[in-house]
């Protein structure tokens, strides 16, 4: 075994990811809403994001994250043995998303099941097939964070629709000796889940006409408070992950962050001492897509030679609930 790796390590045999062709500029938005491209780049950085298709739901994009995934796999979807969506945007409130990818994808074999975690989603996803693989239960796992925001976006709410988009991204997971997790920091703080969230269309408040007059099946947060713990709880939780491995901040090559703000990002950055050159940011093309977000951030970095052999590569990630969640890799 290779020094600094865990004893049967759970490794990536594959990525993937998908981006729907629609591109929404802010230009779009300042004839939809109230808002100016110079408000959207300065307090978020985002330029534009992509939008999927009446007709393409979030099942439809996991799949095409999933088939790029499996092919650099070298994989069948026949042989895979556990499916998990990271999704806050199911096909539907049951059955599970990962059901319907496991169907369109041909899985015979798999257990499948979804994982919410908001925007930390992927990471949880990926940290619970990793157990399984390690416990022995599967071979193999699917992961996927799949996202259509544009279905829960209020299209009508300046402080919130200029910040999100939709896409999926995937990878697989085996026992492996390269591209290896070695270790994960997860947590959790449901006092503040009024903070960001979706309040009608489940058993609390179901939908009704006045939930929709209402205008309450859309995402509402207070952004300025989701800001300020996103900043400290995503620094934490990149150090604590760190530490787990007997590293220091200074050892990470790749930070990975949730892509939400350009300016939670660059803070998280500073708070840890880390150069911006350190830093993978996508925010700019492609906004806010939650538990996609870390996914595609993850798959671009691989593909655009950013992550090189032996790397320490963190993923970090905050969302609704709270939930954060953070994971080092050793490429
Ligand atoms: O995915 C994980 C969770 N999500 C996040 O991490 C997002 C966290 N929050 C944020 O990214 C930021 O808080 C936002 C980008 C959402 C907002 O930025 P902010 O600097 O916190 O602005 P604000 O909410 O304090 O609003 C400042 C002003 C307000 O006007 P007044 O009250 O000062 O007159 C807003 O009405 O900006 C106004 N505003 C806008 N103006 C133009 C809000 N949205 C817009 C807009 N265009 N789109």
């Amino acid at each position: 075994m290779e020094k600094g790796k865990p004893k049967d390590s759970v490794g990536i045999i594959g990525q993937g990811a998908y981006l729907p062709p629609k591109i929404l500029t802010n230009a779009d938005l300042e004839k939809m809403v109230d808002t100016t491209d110079e408000w959207i780049m300065t307090r978020t950085g985002i330029k534009e994001r992509r939008i999927a298709a009446d007709n393409v739901a979030t099942s439809d994009m996991a799949v095409e994250a999933a088939k790029e995934a499996l092919k650099e796999a070298k994989m069948k979807p026949e042989d895979l043995e556990l499916i998990i969506v990271a999704t806050i945007t199911p096909d539907m409130q049951f059955p599970s998303t990962a059901c319907i990818v496991q169907r369109k994808l041909n899985a015979p074999k798999a257990t499948c099941f979804d994982v919410s975690a908001a925007c930390s989603g992927f990471i949880f996803a990926m940290v619970t097939g990793e157990q399984f693989i390690k416990a022995g239960t599967f071979k193999n796992a699917l992961i996927v964070g799949a996202e259509k925001m544009s279905s829960i976006t209020d299209w009508q709410d300046r402080s919130t629709c200029v910040l999100f988009g939709d896409g999926a991204g995937a990878c697989v997971l085996t026992k492996s000796d390269s591209k290896v997790i070695l270790a994960s920091y997860l947590g959790s703080n449901g006092w503040e889940a009024d903070l960001l969230k979706l309040p009608a269309g489940g058993s609390a408040m179901p939908a009704s006409h006045k939930t929709i007059d209402e205008r309450l099946h859309y995402a509402k947060m207070s952004g300025s408070e989701v800001f300020k713990s996103a900043v400290r709880v995503m620094a934490e939780a990149a150090n604590k992950v760190v530490e787990k491995c007997g590293l220091k901040c200074s050892d990470i090559n790749c930070l990975i962050p949730h892509q939400a703000n350009i300016r939670i990002l660059l803070s998280v950055a500073k708070r840890m001492g880390l150069s911006e050159d350190r830093l993978y940011l996508n925010v700019e093309k492609y906004g806010n897509m939650s538990s996609a977000s870390t996914a595609i951030a993850f798959y671009e970095a691989a593909k655009k030679g950013r992550l090189k052999k032996n790397d320490i590569v963190v993923l970090d990630a905050f969302g609704s609930g709270f939930v954060w969640g953070a994971c080092a890799i050793k490429w």
